[in-house]
């Protein structure tokens, strides 16, 4: 199976929206039960239209991992909370195309599992 295909480790060298944010409304740690990797997310909301207008993350895992958070974070821009928990592993994988086994599953959706889990802790709290 072919997860080191020459465009993913060029992204996975150099992921979009990795790093910190200063003024995050919602973060979260998330961990990968599976291997212990863990991802923190960070997201900046747009005060009128709640549309998010900044993501990153900081990873500590695998290729999967950090490729697929790259392309999640790019595509939650400009939308809302509503419309990012829409985007599916499926939405996902058309821009990696990389085969999703059992053992991979927990790693490209880990940044979606820390993303909902962050919604609804924002969302409880308004
Ligand atoms: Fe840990 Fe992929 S092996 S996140």
């Amino acid at each position: 199976m072919d997860f080191y295909k020459p465009d993913l480790v060029k992204l996975f060298k150099n992921p979009h929206n990795f790093g910190t944010l200063e003024d995050a409304d919602i973060e979260i740690v998330e961990t990968n039960a599976t291997c212990g990797d863990e991802i923190k997310m960070q997201i900046k909301l747009d005060k009128k239209t709640k549309k998010v207008v900044d993501v990153k993350y900081v990873c500590f895992g695998c290729l999967v991992c950090i490729t697929s958070s790259s392309v999640f974070t790019d595509m939650m821009k400009g939308k809302t909370l509503a419309e990012v928990k829409k985007i599916t592993l499926e939405d996902i994988n058309k821009v990696l195309q990389i085969p999703i086994t059992s053992a991979k599953l927990n790693c490209i959706s880990l940044s979606m599992k820390a993303v909902n889990k962050g919604i609804s802790q924002y969302e409880q709290k308004k």
